[in-house]
């Protein structure tokens, strides 16, 4: 019994605290905790739920609302009156050299997402730009920029109608 606890000191992780620091929010942001936020901007109004982490540089627009579990990683852009749905994850690194760019931002990629764009439970987004005016199914997975209105959905998303 002794030794264990003595192996299991030994090997005490680093523990870092989440965090929301050095942001610039619009007026009336509502955050519900826990979250980890860091180095943001947003708007007027916005919301963002809990066990969202949202990370240096990405700018949110006003009226928009982050519900929970999202992942929005940097160089992400997300304009006004948007509602990104629970567990939505954006990507920035497409391990294109066959394994995580790391730490090298250059490799990363930007994402920009209009105004008044709904994005459905769970969905992925890669790097893309998608225009003003668009549904993303639930699950979906954006591969390619969006440039025209409409309700997409699928792996990868395509469009099924107009809104
Ligand atoms: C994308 C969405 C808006 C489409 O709604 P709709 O226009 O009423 O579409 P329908 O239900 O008539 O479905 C049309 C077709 O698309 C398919 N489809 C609908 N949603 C889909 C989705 N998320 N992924 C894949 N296919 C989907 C349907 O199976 C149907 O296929 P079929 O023509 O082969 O039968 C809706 O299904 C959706 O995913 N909304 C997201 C809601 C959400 O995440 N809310 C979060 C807050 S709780």
């Amino acid at each position: 019994m002794q030794t264990w606890l003595k192996i299991k000191k030994m090997n005490e992780p680093i523990i870092y605290k989440n965090q929301i620091r050095n942001n610039n929010f619009g007026k009336n942001v509502r955050i519900v905790e826990p979250v980890n936020i860091y180095e943001i901007t947003t708007g007027d109004n916005c919301f963002i739920g809990p066990f969202c982490e949202i990370q240096k540089g990405v700018v949110i627009g006003n009226n928009t609302k982050i519900q929970s579990h999202s992942f929005i990683c940097e160089l992400v852009t997300i304009g006004n009156n948007c509602f990104i749905s629970h567990g939505v994850m954006f990507i920035n690194d497409l391990f294109q050299m066959g394994k995580p760019a790391g730490g090298d931002a250059s490799k990363w990629k930007s994402t920009q997402i209009g105004n008044d764009v709904s994005i459905g439970t769970n969905a992925t987004i890669l790097p893309v730009s998608i225009c003003d005016n668009v549904v993303i199914g639930a699950g979906s997975v954006v591969t390619k920029n969006i440039t025209e209105s409409g309700i997409y959905v699928g792996n990868p998303a395509k469009k099924i109608r107009n809104i």
